[in-house]
């Protein structure tokens, strides 16, 4: 694989024992993948935020790379396993809290901005169209991808941390041309709800599980298509997807040749079915990916004249600090039935000791509520769910 004499420099150690390192695992994931060069990239968006997820051993990393490294270029952080200020009412110990609140400083000091969120690509790091990233959380690397038209492999947290200390990554997969294109049809006949894309994800990852669909008789909207990028990279491990005349990509390929296949009532059905281990929750938590402002609004429009009759139930709105800030009424509306909660989401935070059983409108957290929460699942839209507390 070609270097350049400063990225040589780098490896030599010239910038530092963590830039090395860094670069050492961007170069040998370029040999693993076969990468010809290192390519800059323009941003990065690293995973591995939580205390939950990432441990005393992932503690101990941050600390010994922090010691010397900074980023080279923008780089934004994924949920936390608590809302910074509102831990106590997620029943977090002080214990997690202590160790949460140092990881986000680790973070802070190598240069990574903190606001914590699974959908940047709406708030504080927009990539453009061709633009070469190291993002990590497949739900957004999977949107980036497909549709803004930046161009990213499955990064895991430390591979794109090293990104962002070194600029670049290796020039494989995804950031090249022929790597982009459909390898299968989908064609799709559902309802135009958000939970029905949500349900095509989960329908889709898991008959394809990798390669990337090219959806036709869809014409779905920014939210849709967050939820759909969601349950397929966790129904399967799909990296990037094309909507027939909606995506930036989906015109510059020839798909007459692709097999197709057909999502309708019965995989839909399906699909639903396999999410579905409870049929009721202690918690019901909104949110994966983050809420947008229109999401928010829409909810808090549903609530506004409705009272929460059942206190047995908690209920957990999940976003941004940046969206929670922007829409200070949804929000009033919205804390009458729970709390809006800022940079955490229901599985990264430690939600195991408290609940058994969540709710959730996102086959994305129907899948990880089972295995990284060891919740029993109770999956289906939002008004369904708020029905059993109102
Ligand atoms: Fe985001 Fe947490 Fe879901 S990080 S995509 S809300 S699992």
């Amino acid at each position: 694989m070609y270097l350049t004499r400063e990225e040589e420099s780098v490896l030599d150690g010239s910038q530092g024992e963590s830039a090395r390192k860094a670069m050492e695992l961007i170069v040998a994931l370029g040999k693993i993948y076969d990468a010809d060069s290192l390519i800059k990239i323009t941003s990065a968006h690293i995973s591995g935020a939580s205390y939950k997820t990432i441990g005393d051993g992932g503690l101990r990393y941050l600390e010994d790379m922090s010691k010397d490294a900074r980023v080279k270029v923008k780089a934004t952080l994924n949920p936390l396993g608590m809302d910074r200020k509102r831990w106590k009412e997620m029943k977090i110990s002080e214990e997690f809290a202590e160790k949460q609140l140092r990881i986000i400083k680790l973070y802070e000091k190598m240069g990574v901005i903190t606001t914590c969120s699974c959908i940047p690509y709406l708030c504080d790091n927009v990539p453009s169209f061709g633009d070469h990233v190291a993002w990590a959380e497949s739900s957004a690397l999977s949107f980036v991808n497909s549709c803004i038209g930046a161009r990213t492999n499955r990064e895991g947290g430390p591979g794109a941390l090293a990104a962002a200390i070194v600029g670049r990554t290796a020039n494989y997969g995804l950031h090249l041309d022929e790597n982009r294109a459909p390898t299968v049809i989908i064609d799709a006949d559902i309802d135009d709800t958000l939970f029905h894309h949500s349900l095509l994800g989960q329908a889709v990852g898991s008959v394809i599980a990798g390669g990337i669909p090219y959806f036709r008789n869809i014409s779905p909207d920014t939210e849709a298509m967050k939820t759909m990028a969601a349950a397929m990279a966790a129904a399967g491990s799909v990296a990037m997807f094309h909507v027939d005349g909606v995506t930036p990509e989906s015109s510059l390929y020839d798909v007459s040749s692709l097999e197709v296949i057909h999502i309708g009532k019965k995989e839909m059905s399906d699909a639903h079915a396999s999410l579905s281990t409870s049929d009721d929750a202690q918690l019901i938590a909104f949110g994966c990916p983050h809420l947008t402002v229109r999401e928010m609004t829409e909810m808090a429009s549903f609530l506004k004249d409705k009272k929460k009759k059942r206190n047995d139930v908690d209920i957990w709105f999940c976003t941004s600090s940046a969206v929670r800030e922007s829409c200070p009424d949804q929000v009033r509306v919205l804390e009458r039935f729970g709390p809006v909660l800022a940079d955490t989401c229901m599985v990264v935070a430690p939600i195991e000791p408290n609940y058994q059983r969540t709710g959730t409108n996102s086959a994305k957290a129907g899948n990880y509520l089972p295995t990284l929460c060891s919740q029993k699942v109770l999956c289906n839209d939002f008004a369904k769910l708020m029905e059993m507390v109102l």
